[in-house]
């Protein structure tokens, strides 16, 4: 993995890091964040190391969004580096990071405003520090969500309360971002690592084949019709049948009719040590 400057990779135990790391800019996202956060996340991807995907920020910020420097101004008069920085963007925050083929999760440490909101509703799951401040807060200073987050709030939040806080931009903590279904949970800032890794803790023990075509399965099936979305899960399940190296289907079904050690209601099937 290259070095980089202005995101930290970190890999342990299989759980990759990403931290948004330029704090003294509250991890704002320059074109150069996002050139890195791309480079990396196409890496990532094919990294036999990694299964489980964390994003958060350095400092007390997860990140105050676009860079309203570099990202908007520096770019305002260079339609092509605009382009490209609003390509990038895209990229990394939407198309890579929701389709990214291993769980994700937002560890929302601090302020996440505005653009901020793209990778936060990209990643599979989020939870945030009681603490953290969330916006989305363009309309304070005359632009509309941008990207991708003006649709995508909505499928995150209750449609009334996306509407409310983007037409007011006024802030919200962790525990309302909880109550508005925008985080799967909120704890106090100093849980946070804890919440996480409990949460790391049960994918991990999951067979990361299964959960990969799962995640696949509701991605992708999302903005099918009923038509399409039945053959495409049909075909999905097939799939998953013919290349899990572990045959977790076959083991669980063992494990439960034959040998009567496990009830799947209640948890995950007991995966040999080579398969974990
Ligand atoms: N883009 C560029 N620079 C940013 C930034 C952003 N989105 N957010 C913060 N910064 C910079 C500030 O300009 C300042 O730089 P300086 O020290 O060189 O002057 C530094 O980060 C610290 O910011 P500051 O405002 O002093 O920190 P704070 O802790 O008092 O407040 C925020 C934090 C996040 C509330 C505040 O910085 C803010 O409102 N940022 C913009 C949030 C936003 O609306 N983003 C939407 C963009 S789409």
């Amino acid at each position: 993995m290259p070095i980089y400057e202005c995101i930290k990779v970190e890999t342990e135990n299989r759980v990759t890091t990403v931290t948004l790391d330029r704090p003294a800019k509250r991890n704002a996202m320059s074109p150069q964040l996002n050139d890195e956060m791309l480079d990396a996340l196409t890496r990532l991807a094919s990294d036999p190391e990694t299964d489980v995907l964390v994003l958060t920020g350095a400092g007390e910020s997860f990140t105050a969004g676009m860079d309203l420097q570099e990202y908007f101004r520096d770019t305002e008069n260079d339609p092509v580096l605009s382009e490209r920085a609003k390509w990038t963007m895209r990229e990394w925050s939407y198309n890579r990071l929701r389709f990214f083929p291993r769980p994700t999760i937002a560890a929302v440490n601090g302020w996440c405003f505005g653009g901020g909101f793209m990778p936060l509703v990209s990643c599979d799951f989020a939870i945030a520090a009681d603490e953290a401040q969330f916006g989305l807060s363009e309309v304070n200073w005359g632009i509309l969500p941008g990207g991708l987050v003006t649709r995508d709030v909505v499928l995150s939040m209750g449609y009334r309360d996306a509407l409310y806080y983007a037409l007011t931009g006024k802030p919200f903590d962790g525990k309302r971002a909880k109550e508005v279904g925008l985080v799967n949970d909120s704890v106090p800032r100093d849980q946070l690592d804890a919440a996480v890794a409990e949460l790391t803790g049960t994918l991990l023990a999951l067979n990361p084949h299964t959960v990969r075509a799962t995640k696949e399965a509701l991605r992708h099936s999302a903005t099918m019709n009923y038509e399409q979305a039945t053959d495409y899960l049909a075909a999905k399940s097939a799939q998953l049948s013919a290349r899990d190296p572990e045959q977790g289907r076959k083991k669980g079904l063992s494990q439960f009719l034959d040998t009567k050690e496990f009830k799947p209601g209640l948890g995950a099937y007991r995966r040999a040590a080579q398969d974990a």
